[in-house]
């Protein structure tokens, strides 16, 4: 098959901060032959101390400390620091709320709201190492918040908006926060997405929790209790304005980010303060190429870690203007993104798969009667691009001017990992291309021995890296089994992936019960455990199905308990019993109702087969282990018969 390549143009190479294949791999061999002297000169110049480390890492696998000793802050980082440069009157925050609001808040703008908002929480007693729960629609007092509590030591943990109260109750008693930060609601398509009724459903269960601040932004009806829920506009009205940041160890918790894992009970992704920014700073300069004079757009929601690294740390402790926009992208018509890119003359825009090949289904039109001519570069994160996808965006959107970097990371990783230096990489459609300075990954088998060039493997990543999660709130024991045990004492990715000759990472997607929905990542066995809640269910298996818009849907198989069911009707129950447990974004796209469920000897469900069934409709793979081979064929038939 022979594959496109798009090399950076003379002109975008010679602009930018890794200029050529030469520079890149300088820094990738320095990186590689020398990771103290690498990451420890970086760490001086882009970021500030308040003393300096004693070590840039110490590995004791699987865990890591990077530049212990060393006193810092994040927040310190992203807003204190550039008070003392020109920057101080550049837009930090450009932002637009679905309704068509707008807000821009400079650098010294946004060190004072955090600062009020900082000493807000301190005046209510919270201080380094407590928890905080922020579950808020995508409103500048978002990152006022996550900065107001690292500016303290605050370990927060963002619940993105489209959970539910559910999901938003196991994640605060994981974490057993104290505090909840959220609004009344916030606007999605033109309607309220009500929040503080989410979290008043799951406080009944959180004993624990002693505050909840509530900002009003859609200014709805909604139950305040006494004691307990207080408005941020009320509190923050007369705070002060001086909150000296918080010299913190440099290994300090930032965040928690809870993510799917191979079970039913959500990871919480522990992250840490100094190596997390460090790394997240360097790939805005690395891979967005980021320049003083950019205005800069992540489309992500801050609930995920897109979010969290490339709207807020990675850009404000770069100095970026970072826009956010709060709704949805085909609101009020399918244009919004172009209308958003042509107002503000974003010049960076960083999206996903999913929303790409949505809008490309829309047509040429939209995108062509706005003037895109201020971006420069694209990017794509969440899950393998399509080609066709990739062609579209490059053609239509960057108007062959652009190069697009596809960055495949992880929630675990801090940072992007695998990307083109846009001056220096040579793109293919549909490879992340080459590993970040610093990154040594590598496609192995079972035992962890190097597949050849073009053979398919497993991913793994051979050495530490500052953005590295640290652990698994609260079990330390799953964080080594999940990541560290498939392949001893080496981090296990869940992808899997093949280099080409030219050392090119092309990944294939996940090997074990996760989906990637949307580019949302989503456990089968999460869904799995809240269909059997339902009174009816007696079994379910979900797996993830090709899907042309989302890259995968949720396709569920269910057993039923004795009983007179309307499948049409309990079908839709169980589709919002769903969306009721986890999230809207959760919602299966199918639900199939069997007899019985395909399992080995010993009663494990054989998800595989089910997967092949969603896939092709037929079982080719090896089924000498199934308890009941006629279930089979009944499930693969069932789809044609409906
Ligand atoms: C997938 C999102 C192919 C992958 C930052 C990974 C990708 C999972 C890409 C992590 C990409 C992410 N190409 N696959 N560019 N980016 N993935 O934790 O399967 O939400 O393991 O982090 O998404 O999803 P997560």
């Amino acid at each position: 098959m022979s594959e496109s390549i798009y090399p950076p143009s003379p002109e975008f190479s010679s602009q930018a901060n890794v200029p050529s294949m030469e520079a890149y791999e300088a820094l990738y061999e320095k990186a590689r032959e020398h990771p103290e002297a690498f990451w420890g000169e970086l760490a001086e110049k882009e970021l500030h101390w308040f003393e300096k480390w004693n070590h840039v890492f110490e590995w004791n696998p699987p865990f890591v400390k990077w530049f212990a000793g060393g006193k810092f802050n994040v927040s310190y980082n992203c807003l204190d620091r550039h008070l003392a440069t020109p920057r101080k009157n550049k837009i930090a925050i450009l932002w637009e709320g679905e309704p068509g609001d707008q807000r821009m808040i400079s650098y010294q703008e946004l060190h004072r709201l955090v600062s009020r908002f900082a000493n807000v929480l301190k005046g209510l007693g919270y201080k380094a190492g407590d928890r905080s729960i922020i579950y808020m629609p995508m409103v500048p007092e978002l990152p006022i918040a996550m900065l107001a509590c690292a500016r303290l030591g605050i370990i927060h943990s963002v619940v993105f908006g489209g959970f539910s109260a559910e999901a938003l109750k196991a994640r605060i008693l994981d974490l057993e926060a104290q505090l909840v930060i959220t609004a009344d609601g916030g606007f999605r398509r033109g309607k309220e997405v009500r929040l503080k009724d989410a979290v008043d459903q799951a406080l009944n269960d959180c004993p624990n929790v002693k505050d909840c601040i509530v900002l009003k932004r859609t200014n709805s009806q909604i139950h305040m209790q006494e004691g307990r829920d207080q408005w941020w506009h009320e509190i923050d009205k007369d705070a002060s304005e001086d909150c000296p940041a918080v010299p913190l160890d440099a290994e300090h918790p930032l965040y928690v980010l809870y993510t799917s894992g191979t079970t039913g009970k959500p990871k919480g992704i522990l992250h840490t303060s100094a190596g997390y920014l460090l790394q997240t700073t360097m790939t805005m300069k690395w891979v967005f190429d980021l320049k003083e004079e950019d205005t800069y757009w992540c489309t992500a929601d801050i609930g995920w870690v897109t979010g969290h690294s490339y709207t807020v740390y990675g850009p404000l402790a770069a100095g970026a203007t970072s826009v956010m926009y709060e709704g949805a992208p085909d609101y009020p018509a399918v244009d919004r993104f172009w209308r958003i890119v042509e107002k503000y003359r974003i010049s960076i825009l960083y999206t996903s798969p999913t929303a790409i090949r949505a809008l490309l289904r829309q047509g040429d039109s939209w995108p062509n009667s706005h003037d895109l001519s201020s971006l420069r570069l694209l990017g794509s994160v969440g899950e393998p691009i399509n080609p066709a996808a990739w062609e579209w965006y490059h053609r239509v959107i960057g108007k062959g001017r652009c190069p697009i970097v596809d960055t495949w990371w992880q929630t675990e990783t801090g940072s992007i990992m695998i990307a083109p230096m846009p001056g220096a990489v040579p793109a293919k459609p549909g490879s992340g291309t080459l590993p970040m300075p610093g990154i040594i990954p590598e496609v192995v088998d079972f035992n962890g021995n190097p597949m050849g060039d073009g053979k398919e493997g497993f991913l793994i990543i051979r050495r530490p890296w500052p953005g590295m999660l640290r652990t698994i709130w609260g079990d330390p024991d799953r964080f080594k089994e999940q990541y560290w045990s498939r392949i001893p004492g080496i981090y296990f990715t869940g992808d899997a992936a093949r280099r080409d000759s030219d050392g090119y990472f092309w990944i294939l997607g996940r090997v074990d019960d996760v989906m990637n929905v949307s580019g949302h990542r989503l456990s089968t066995m999460e869904v799995e455990s809240a269909l059997v809640h339902h009174p009816a269910v007696a079994e379910a298996a979900v797996v993830g199905k090709p899907h042309e818009i989302t890259g995968q849907a949720v396709c569920c198989f269910v057993t039923l308990k004795k009983g007179d069911w309307d499948h049409d009707q309990l079908g839709k129950d169980l589709r919002q019993w769903v969306a009721h447990e986890i999230g809207a974004f959760a919602r299966p796209e199918e639900i199939r109702f069997a007899e019985s469920l395909p399992k080995t000897r010993s009663g494990k469900i054989m998800r595989r087969l089910l997967r092949e069934i969603v896939t092709t409709h037929t079982v080719t793979g090896d089924v000498t282990t199934l308890e009941d081979i006629n279930v089979l064929s009944r499930l693969a038939t069932q789809h044609d018969e409906d």
